[in-house]
């Protein structure tokens, strides 16, 4: 039986998130090879690329017109993600970016578009799709086990403590790198309703110092959905505790929730009474869903059945994100019709 030859993949941007997804694709993805670590940071893709017998390059470029890489994966700082999706698109090679798609709508629009034309897999980093407890929700939802969705939550609260460089961290940071999450995870949980609303309240509760340059690092926001569902989200840059995640979907059948910082289901007992660890990190959390995530790529790649989020639930989340920036600015409730290209 002549073997189906792995997806080769090439990683674009070896940072924080970039190194973990470095090593769980070798470690953890099988059908798929890590060929190339693209970083300008040449000192730092060279590190990592040898650890991963993989090589490294300065520029994407390089990956791009290489015929033997058949996808790359984007781990770049968020502004960047337009370009290398298009250039990709138009080099033939499958996309996995890290959320968001784009800053931008006319962006993102873009990049669905150019992934439609070339006829290549565009995939978004929302990672929460395939964590087990969330998978479980979902599925109470599609089995009609929790009804029609009345009232969904979830909430992203980094782990503190907060060690930010507010004068670093991009204008709008909360809601199109964080709570972009949230909003993936409210319609995925609610699905086949979009949300028509939002009313966003947020400051800088934990660097009331860097109030006054924009900073927002602590955020509620109230969305309506259009089959009448209320939902909240809610995001802060430090929680003392550790990475929380978790979510909830209420209907007239039942609940689920999801979401657990623990990092085993092991408590203990002692003196001071019972306790149990927690995760401090996103990587270590949710390791396995990012695993999940770049299973399902490599399986959308080659033709499997997968389940992924598209670029069009990209643009979803981010006009989710949009509209929250509009209500902050604002000070109202802001309906998504009124988002602007
Ligand atoms: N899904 C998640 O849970 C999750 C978690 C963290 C970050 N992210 C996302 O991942 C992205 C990266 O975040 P990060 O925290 O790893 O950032 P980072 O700043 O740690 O890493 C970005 C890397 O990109 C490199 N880079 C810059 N320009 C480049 C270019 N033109 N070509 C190749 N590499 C380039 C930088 O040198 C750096 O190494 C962001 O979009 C972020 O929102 C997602």
């Amino acid at each position: 039986m002549p073997s189906t030859p792995p997806v080769r993949l090439a990683l674009v941007g070896a940072g924080r998130i970039g190194t973990h997804h470095a090593r769980a694709i070798v470690e953890d993805v099988p059908g798929a090879t890590l060929a190339a670590v693209v970083d300008p940071r040449t000192d730092v893709a060279t590190a990592l690329a040898n650890q991963l017998d993989a090589r490294a390059e300065a520029e994407a470029s390089a990956v791009l017109t290489d015929p033997d890489i058949d996808a790359i994966i984007v781990t770049t700082p968020a502004a960047l993600h337009r370009d290398l999706i298009i250039e990709a698109a138009a080099a033939g090679k499958h996309v996995f970016t890290e959320k968001p798609i784009t800053t931008e709508l006319d962006q993102a629009d873009e990049c669905v578009a150019a992934a439609a034309t070339a006829g290549i897999v565009l995939q978004v980093g929302f990672n929460r799709r395939f964590a087990p407890g969330f998978v479980a929700a979902r599925r109470a939802v599609d089995e009609g086990r929790i009804g029609t969705p009345q009232i969904l939550r979830s909430l992203t609260r980094d782990p503190g403590p907060y060690g930010g460089d507010p004068a670093r961290t991009p204008l709008w940071t909360i809601y199109l790198e964080t709570l972009i999450h949230d909003f993936d995870t409210l319609r995925w949980l609610n699905p086949g309703s979009e949300v028509v609303s939002v009313t966003a309240h947020a400051d800088a509760l934990i660097r009331p110092d860097a109030r006054d340059t924009g900073f927002l690092d602590t955020s509620v926001v109230s969305l309506r959905f259009d089959n009448g569902a209320f939902a909240t989200a809610e995001a802060s840059f430090c929680a003392t505790y550790g990475y929380d995640v978790r979510g909830e979907v209420f209907g007239d059948g039942g609940m689920a929730t999801a979401g657990s910082g623990r990092t085993s289901d092991m408590t203990y007992y002692g003196p001071q009474g019972a306790s149990h660890d927690t995760s401090r990190a996103d990587t270590d959390l949710l390791h396995g869903a990012y695993v999940g995530e770049f299973r399902a790529f490599v399986a959308a790649v080659t033709g499997g059945p997968s389940d992924i989020p598209t670029g069009e639930d990209g643009i979803k989340a981010l006009e989710i994100a949009r509209a929250c920036i509009l209500s902050v600015r604002e000070s109202r409730t802001v309906a998504l019709t009124e988002v602007a290209r």
